[in-house]
């Protein structure tokens, strides 16, 4: 169907390229493929050419005591960024909650305290979040919750936030993970999981089709996606 030599020399184009401008290609090649030929360009790229779905800006923000809900946070963004993807790293105490309104991905990453309250930093996000009756209807958000089973009342406050920003019509995008004290391997798959739909969606691809339980969660974020898009 391909020639050989044309193969070595699309891997040979392709070889240097960033992840992202891997997804740019293949959004920019599938447009093609789908176009009309009469429209396809006959000289170079012309201005005829499909655009590929930009990918999303993000908010990360975190809620922490002790740090560990920071470091999260900042790993979620060095990973954001390797993906493609740009994000605003921001603790809930410096992040103007009315923004909510103005967001379409939020992320937090936030820590149980006391006897199931949320961290200090967090307070004043929570305040807002309970006491203002605003419809977030065109935010996406996901938390990942950190806490400690030992006690009775484990990740509290994600849960609360969690359902929270749902009661005032944000869409969840990916279930709330609630993480014990070794959490990073599962924080890790969250966020893999979560960067994976996030780009996937944007370059259009099809979802990849083995399966398998760590995968679930990516495939039913990008149903999401698709379906919101
Ligand atoms: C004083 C104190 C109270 C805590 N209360 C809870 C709690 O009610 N529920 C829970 O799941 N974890 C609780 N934890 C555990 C923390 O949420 C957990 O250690 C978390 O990783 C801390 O994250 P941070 O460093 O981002 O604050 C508590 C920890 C401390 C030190």
């Amino acid at each position: 169907m391909i020639a050989q030599s044309k193969i070595q020399q699309v891997q040979e184009m392709v070889a240097d390229l960033t992840k992202e401008e891997i997804i740019w290609l293949s959004g920019y090649l599938s447009g093609l493929a789908g176009a009309e030929t009469k429209l396809l360009p006959t000289e170079g790229v012309s201005a005829a050419a499909p655009t590929p779905v930009a990918l999303p800006k993000i908010t990360i923000t975190y809620g922490t005591e002790t740090g560990n809900a920071k470091k999260l946070a900042t790993s979620f963004a060095a990973k954001a960024k390797k993906n493609g993807i740009q994000s605003k790293l921001v603790s809930l105490d410096q992040y103007k909650p009315a923004d909510l309104q103005k967001e379409e991905w939020f992320f937090t990453v936030i820590s149980t305290q006391g006897e199931g309250e949320p961290p200090a930093a967090a307070k004043k996000f929570f305040d807002y979040v309970y006491q203002n009756n605003v419809s977030l209807s065109k935010l996406k958000y996901g938390v990942l919750a950190l806490g400690d089973t030992s006690y009775p009342l484990f990740c509290k406050a994600g849960e609360d936030v969690d359902e929270q920003l749902l009661k005032l019509g944000a869409k969840r995008i990916v279930p709330l993970q609630k993480l014990d004290t070794d959490y990073e391997e599962e924080a890790e798959q969250w966020i893999t999981q979560l960067l994976n739909a996030l780009t996937s969606s944007a370059s259009q691809a099809v979802p990849s089709a083995t399966s398998s339980c760590k995968e679930s969660r990516e495939k039913s974020i990008h149903r999401y996606l698709f379906k919101q898009m």
